[in-house]
């Protein structure tokens, strides 16, 4: 089976379980800390995908949020897999999550896929062959005015120096009209890529939130780096990203490198 194929029916399987118990979701628990919660349908959207990356590519490496690591992800070929992007939106009926599959190298993804199962609206990148919706090509918007831009900014608190944090929250959120929090870094990524949204920062993300965002933005022509302008490494944990169109993460980056300094 080709990978194209392979990646975009296991994220449209995933995207069924999602939506088959949409609604009906009662019970949830908490993770590590507060603002981190898993239900049972993460779980299973999980184990699907799983099951299916063990069928079909069993000498791959894999990280998954919810059952951790599998095989050397540091090397080789490594799937980063979000089974529900957005758990708590799903959990409370707000139609904004989705799931999220890349295929990386080296930590830089190569396949990526985003489903938002309740609007039918599947997401797909492979390097160097363009970012698509629903197989027809997206682009990043043509913004160039912050006051104008959607930003899309995130953060956890558990996860994030809050005192740095708030500083570019203040900063960005009053330059521009159009502040937003969405609840799911996946999806607000492929927003990204579709020209939706303009811009999407976000401070301490895990590499699944973002692998497959990262790969649909770049392929879309928006410019995706840390908070110090560098390529994200999606070996490493709690990932400072901002993922926008170029001139908009080009402003983006003076406002953070004045507060840096
Ligand atoms: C969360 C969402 C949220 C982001 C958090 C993530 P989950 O993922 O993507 O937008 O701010 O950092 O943990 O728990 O819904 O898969
Ligand atoms: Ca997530
Ligand atoms: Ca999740």
């Amino acid at each position: 089976m080709e990978l194209h194929e392979f990646i975009t029916d296991t994220a449209r399987g995933a995207g069924e379980i999602i939506l088959s118990h949409y609604g009906q979701i009662n019970t949830q628990r908490a993770k590590e800390g507060r603002g981190d919660i898993v239900t049972e349908v993460d779980i299973e959207s999980e184990s699907y995908i799983l099951s299916r990356i063990k069928e079909y590519f069993p000498d791959h490496s894999i990280v998954s949020e919810e059952a951790g690591k599998a095989g050397t992800p540091e090397t080789g070929y490594t799937w980063y897999i979000d089974p529900l992007d957005g758990t708590r939106n799903y959990a409370l009926g707000i139609p904004f999550f989705c799931v999220s599959i890349a295929l990386a190298k080296d930590g830089i993804a190569e396949y990526g896929v985003i489903f938002d199962p309740l609007h039918n609206e599947l997401f797909y990148a492979a390097k160097g062959q363009g970012a698509m919706m629903n197989n027809r090509p997206v682009r990043v918007s043509g913004e160039t005015d912050l006051e104008d831009s959607v930003i899309s900014i995130s953060w956890l608190r558990s996860r994030t120096a809050y005192s740095k944090f708030a500083s570019y929250i203040e900063r960005i959120s009053s330059n521009t009209s159009y502040f937003r929090r969405l609840g799911s870094a996946a999806l607000i990524s492929a927003y990204v890529a579709a020209g939706r949204i303009d811009a999407y920062m976000q401070g301490a993300i895990n590499p699944w939130d973002i692998a497959a965002g990262t790969l649909l933005v770049k392929e879309a022509g928006g410019i995706v780096t840390d908070f110090a302008g560098r390529p994200i490494d999606l070996r490493k944990s709690y990932i400072d990203i901002l993922a926008a169109t170029p001139i908009i993460h080009e402003k983006i980056m003076l406002k953070v490198l004045e507060i840096k300094n």
